[in-house]
C-alpha cells in the first residue's frame, strides 16, 4: 500500500495535490473533468467582502512557456460564496478559501463571515490590484498585523500566500510564522509586461500582469528552498507544475503539498496524472509514504 495522504496544518488530505487559487473557480466548473478522489484540496478563486468587477480586458495573454493574467480578483463576494458552499462540499475534497481585501478592517470583517471550510488562504500577493494584495505582502509588519488579527477571529487553519515580487520574502515568511500562521503557500505570480508591437501598447488592459506556468518553475523552487530554511511551518509549493516530475521537484525541495494552477487550463486531468505518476514512482522505488520524500534535498557543502 502506497500512502499519498498528508496533513497540512491539521488539514488531512488524501493527496498532496491542491488546485491553486484562481485557476479552478470554486471547483464546480471542474465537476466531471477533474478526479476529485485524487485531489487533496481545492483553493477557491479569491473572495472579498463585497463583489468586485476586476480589471479591463484583455486580462489574459499567452507567453512562451506560460501566461500573463491581470484578472484583478473579480468575484461575486463572500455572501455568494457562502451560499455555494454546500454544493462545493459535495465535490468530496477539502476546501481552502482564498481571501483578500483592501484594508485590515475589510479582511477581518470578511473572516468573520467564513465558516465550514477547511482552510483560509490569505492572499497578500496579488500583483493585479491597486490596494491590498502584493502591497500588503511586501510588508512584514502589515502581514504580521493581518495574521494576528485573523488568528484572533477564527480557529480555521490559516495559510499565508506570499509574493515573490519583493526582496523581503524571508522577512514576510518569518513574520507570518511568528504571528501564528499555520502554513505558507508560495509563489503567487511574478509581475510582467508584454508589448503589442503593432499597437505599441501593453497586450493586457493594464500595463502589467502576473506570470505563471513553466517559465516560473525554477524561480519558484529557488524561493521555496530559501523560505524552507527560515520557517518550520508547512509550505504549499507552486509555480509551473505541469506533471508528476515537477511535483516531485517541489516536494523534494521542501514543499509539504503542491499547487497546480496554469496546467489546469491546458489539461484538467493534470491532477490525476500527477497522482498516478507519484504513486508509480513511490512503488517503483519501494517508498511507502510520500512523507519520506518531502524536504529531502541534499545540498553539497561549499
Ligand atoms: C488566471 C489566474 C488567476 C489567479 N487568481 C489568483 C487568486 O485569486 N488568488 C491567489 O492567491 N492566486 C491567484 N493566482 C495565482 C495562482 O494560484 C498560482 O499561485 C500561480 O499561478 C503559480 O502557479 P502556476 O504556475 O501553477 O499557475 C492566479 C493565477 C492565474 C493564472
Amino acid at each position: 500500500m502506497i500512502d499519498l495522504t498528508v496533513n497540512i496544518a491539521g488539514i488531512k488530505m488524501k493527496s498532496p495535490i491542491i488546485l491553486a487559487s484562481g485557476t479552478c473557480g470554486w471547483g464546480l466548473e471542474y465537476k466531471g473533468l477533474v478526479d476529485f478522489n485524487k485531489v487533496g484540496a481545492i483553493t477557491t478563486k479569491g473572495v472579498s467582502l463585497y463583489p468586485k468587477e476586476g480589471n479591463p480586458p484583455p486580462r489574459i495573454a499567452e507567453t512562451p512557456c506560460g501566461m500573463l493574467n491581470s484578472i484583478g480578483l473579480e468575484n461575486p463576494g463572500v455572501d455568494e460564496f457562502v451560499k455555494s458552499l454546500p454544493e462545493i462540499k459535495e465535490l468530496g475534497t477539502k476546501i481552502i478559501v482564498n481571501i483578500f481585501g483592501e484594508s485590515k478592517e475589510e479582511i477581518f470583517h470578511l473572516v468573520e463571515k467564513i465558516e465550514g471550510v477547511d482552510g483560509i488562504e490569505l492572499n497578500v500577493s496579488c500583483p493585479n490590484v491597486e490596494k491590498g494584495g502584493m502591497e500588503f505582502g511586501r510588508s512584514p509588519e502589515i502581514t504580521e498585523e493581518l495574521v494576528k488579527g485573523i488568528k484572533s477571529i477564527t480557529h480555521i487553519p490559516l495559510i499565508v500566500k506570499l509574493t515573490p515580487n519583493t526582496d523581503r520574502i524571508l522577512d514576510v515568511a518569518r513574520a507570518s510564522e511568528e504571528a501564528g500562521a499555520d502554513c505558507l503557500s508560495l509563489v503567487n505570480t511574478y509581475i510582467g509586461t508584454m508589448v503589442d508591437i503593432e499597437k505599441r501598447r501593453p497586450v493586457l488592459g493594464k500595463i502589467s500582469g502576473g506570470l505563471s506556468g513553466p517559465a516560473i518553475k525554477p524561480l519558484a523552487i529557488y524561493t521555496l528552498v530559501r523560505v524552507r530554511e527560515v520557517v518550520k511551518i508547512p509550505i504549499i509549493g507552486m509555480g509551473g507544475i505541469m506533471n508528476w516530475r515537477d511535483a516531485l521537484e517541489f516536494l523534494i525541495a521542501g514543499a509539504d503539498a503542491i499547487g497546480v494552477g496554469t496546467a489546469l487550463f491546458s489539461d484538467p486531468t493534470t491532477p490525476e496524472k500527477i497522482y498516478d505518476g507519484l504513486k508509480k514512482y513511490l512503488e517503483e522505488n519501494k517508498i511507502y509514504s510520500i512523507l519520506k520524500i518531502i524536504n529531502t534535498l541534499e545540498v553539497k557543502d561549499g
